[in-house]
């Protein structure tokens, strides 16, 4: 399977793509997570990265490319991958599609989790992550038991240097400005598919895998590329 999640910031896209990739054995993969990455190796291009995400901007196209197309060379993606805010241009989502063409494969749906600007703003200012495995909570619906600690591994949770509201309100219009037309983009042929992210999240996790299933069916039959 070769998915992309689309959404506001906080829409869950991290959340459901953990959920996909423990149903389906395939690896979850968030640009935004790697940059992070980037960010903590503290080199010079971890630091010019950083400045862009502070301020809730893009980073260059060409770099978020470099680093997707890298990830989604190795191994552990034979079978397939699901992207999580990647692509967020146009440009990226072009140059997905052509890269994935040179080897005969393609993005088989672009999965839009929608919520409203008020309930992406709600939940990112009481998101909190876990420092040591990721893990996402929120400080009223999805509470470790201690607020300072995650629950699956004992690490000390912290909040994202770009969830002060000043900067989730500019990436909200960040998104409306450069993402928003990627929604258009898979819609014209057909790859987009729409789910009401404004629900418990095993609700929407539900919806979400209603369209995977009849993915996965369809490829048995052969229908898929
Ligand atoms: P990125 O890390 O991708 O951030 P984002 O798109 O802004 O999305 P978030 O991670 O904030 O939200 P999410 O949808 O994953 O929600 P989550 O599951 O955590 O990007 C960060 C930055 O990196 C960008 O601003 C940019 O600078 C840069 N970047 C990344 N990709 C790039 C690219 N391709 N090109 C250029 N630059 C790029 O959930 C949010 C909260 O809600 C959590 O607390 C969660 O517990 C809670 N929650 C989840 N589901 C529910 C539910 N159903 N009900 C109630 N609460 C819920
Ligand atoms: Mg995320």
């Amino acid at each position: 399977m070769r998915l992309v999640l689309l959404g506001l910031p906080g829409a869950g896209k991290g959340t459901q793509g953990e959920l996909v990739a423990e149903k389906y054995g395939i690896p979850h993969i968030s640009s935004g997570s790697l940059i992070r990455e980037v960010v903590a190796s503290g080199t010079g291009v971890g630091r010019e990265v950083d400045s862009y995400v502070r301020r809730g901007e893009l980073i260059p196209d060409g770099l978020a490319i470099e680093m997707v197309s890298e990830r989604i060379s190795r191994a552990d993606c034979a079978q397939g991958w699901i992207l999580d805010g990647f692509p967020r241009t146009v440009l990226q989502a072009i140059a997905l599609d052509q890269r994935l063409d040179q080897l005969g494969l393609d993005v088989q749906m672009a999965l839009d989790i929608r919520i409203t600007p008020k309930a992406a703003i709600q939940r990112i200012a009481k998101r909190r992550v876990c420092s040591s495995c990721g893990a996402v909570y929120h400080l009223e619906h999805y509470r470790s038991q201690d607020l300072d600690v995650c629950d699956n591994c004992g690490g000390e949770l912290y909040r994202r240097s770009d969830d002060t509201e000043e900067t989730a309100r500019n990436r909200l219009q960040v998104y409306m400005r450069q993402t928003h037309p990627v929604l258009h983009y898979y819609s014209m042929d057909g790859r987009l598919y729409s789910i009401n992210g404004q629900r418990p999240i095993d609700e929407v996790f539900a919806d979400l895998d209603c369209f995977l299933q009849r993915l996965a069916n369809s490829k048995r039959v052969g229908e898929a590329r």
